[in-house]
């Protein structure tokens, strides 16, 4: 996948999220517009890429599987309101725009998460052109994932580890769980859909573990070294909280080589992939020098 191909299924997925809520249209308006707000805002779009990248790499057509991608990034949005509620890391700025509960209030946000959650689950179950054993382990996946054994568990540990010094051991684990999760899923989803080997799911398995890990750690890297603008959200917020980071625990030097070093496994692990791969080796590498 080229830039322009990247950009361009960016917009395919920022189409397709716009159509869904679009499919609602007697929803209370307050709840769509809280919704649409934080879901058209901008972001990476990382997790979608990456499952269309992943079945790509196993032979398949990415952009076929548009509404799992979209279901995930759902889900990742939900995820980011609800992080930034005053319970959680209170912040006032998310990608660029004031955070949702700065603008529709507490209640309405914590309401518009619960609603992108759920209704992520009903986008993906509207995928088209998989059997139906295949969507039904891609959903269990995604729902495991987001759930108390993944990315709700990992905030839970984020959340205990305020104040407090934690082992690298359980900071690995905070990291799997809120971030790494997704990610995984994100992969392993994509894998299966299009087909994967079992040798295949485990090698992108591996890539995603460490795509996530290293992502977490630049995560944590530009809390205290990025740019506010660029990264669209403020900076300072670890600290502000006294989170547990990899910068806390070790240093700032530490945790880039280890960030690097993490990349370096990502890209090994898809070491017996071919050219299909391609795309994946160079976007971990991005993670490095990332500034948003
Ligand atoms: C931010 O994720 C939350 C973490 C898991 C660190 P992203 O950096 O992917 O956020 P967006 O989607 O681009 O805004
Ligand atoms: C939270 O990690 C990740 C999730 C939303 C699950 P952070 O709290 O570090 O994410 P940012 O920095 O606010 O994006
Ligand atoms: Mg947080
Ligand atoms: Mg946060
Ligand atoms: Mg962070």
């Amino acid at each position: 996948m080229d830039k322009s191909q990247w950009q361009e299924r960016i917009q395919l997925i920022e189409k397709a999220l716009v159509q869904e809520l679009k499919r609602k249209p007697a929803l209370e308006p307050k709840l769509q517009e809280a919704m649409e707000y934080s879901l058209t805002a901008g972001g990476k779009r990382l997790r979608p890429i990456l499952v269309m990248a992943a079945a790509d790499a196993v032979g398949a057509k990415g952009t076929d599987f548009v509404q799992v991608a979209c279901g995930i990034e759902m889900i990742h949005t939900y995820s980011l309101i609800h992080d930034d509620l005053p319970a959680m890391d209170n912040d006032d700025y998310r990608r660029g725009k004031l955070t949702n509960h700065k603008v529709f209030g507490e209640a309405m946000a914590i309401l518009a998460g619960d609603a992108l959650l759920t209704q992520a689950f009903e986008v993906m179950g509207r995928q088209q052109g998989v059997e139906p054993q295949v969507l039904l382990r891609v959903m269990q996946e995604m729902s495991i994932a987001a759930g108390p054994d993944g990315m709700v568990g990992g905030q839970v540990i984020d959340m205990l580890s305020e104040d407090k010094r934690i082992s690298m051991e359980e900071l690995r684990k905070l990291h799997m769980g809120k971030t790494g999760a997704l990610f995984r899923a994100a992969l392993r989803c994509g894998a299966i859909l299009g087909g994967a080997t079992e040798k295949q799911l485990a090698d992108l398995t591996e890539y995603a573990e460490c795509f996530g890990l290293a992502f977490q750690i630049t995560d944590d890297i530009l809390d205290v070294i990025g740019d506010e603008a660029e990264i669209g959200k403020p900076v300072g917020s670890d600290e502000r909280n006294n989170k547990s980071t990899y910068v806390t625990l070790t240093s700032l030097e530490e945790a880039q080589a280890l960030a690097a070093k993490t990349v370096d496994r990502a890209v090994n692990a898809l070491s017996d992939m071919g050219e299909e791969a391609k795309f994946l080796r160079e976007l971990v590498q991005y993670l490095i020098n990332r500034k948003k």
